[in-house]
């Protein structure tokens, strides 16, 4: 069986926006962290997601998520909307995309590829339960991790 290294770089060098909420009111972040892979039978996306995000309060909040992966060429809107948090700027209307419906959350049109998700399970990502380095590295300055499953219900 060939298995190429590529897949892992989709998150880590091509990166994804995780974007949570309703037409009426949605936000978006970028992501390089996260996986594709299968529990309780079913296809699901993982991803990560610290609790002082703006994109927290949509996950926590919706049951629906989309994780969606862009052409090269958007990589600074993406540094963008991975730098700056919806509380300051407005991602709904000046994100550089189009935002688009996906079931009941959103997406947007320039993505090649869009996961929609129905989240399935949440959990605090406890750092007493990681090795010193990481924690040193990770979680000295900033806010923990919340791992979100989603089932991934379509692929569009
Ligand atoms: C390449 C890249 C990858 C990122 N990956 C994550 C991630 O996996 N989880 C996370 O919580 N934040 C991640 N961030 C940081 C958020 O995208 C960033 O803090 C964003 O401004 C949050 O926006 P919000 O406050 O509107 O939710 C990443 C940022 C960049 C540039």
């Amino acid at each position: 069986m060939e298995f190429t290294s590529d897949i892992f770089k989709q998150f880590d060098k091509k990166w994804a926006l995780l974007t949570a909420g309703s037409k009426e009111k949605f936000n978006t972040m970028t992501i390089s962290w996260g996986g594709l892979g299968t529990i309780w039978g079913k296809p699901v996306a993982t991803v990560y997601v610290r609790t002082s995000r703006y994109t927290h309060e949509f996950m926590d909040n919706g049951e629906y998520f989309t994780v969606s992966f862009y052409p090269e060429e958007y990589k600074k809107v993406l540094g963008v909307l991975g730098s700056k948090s919806g509380r300051d700027i407005d991602k709904m209307n000046d994100s550089g995309l189009t935002p688009k419906e996906a079931g009941e959350t959103m997406t947007f049109a320039e993505a090649e590829v869009t996961l929609l998700c129905r989240k399935l399970f949440k959990q605090p990502m406890d750092p007493a339960n990681m090795p010193a380095d990481l924690v040193e590295q990770f979680y000295k300055k900033d806010a923990p991790h919340d791992l979100y499953i989603g089932e991934v219900i379509e692929v569009l």
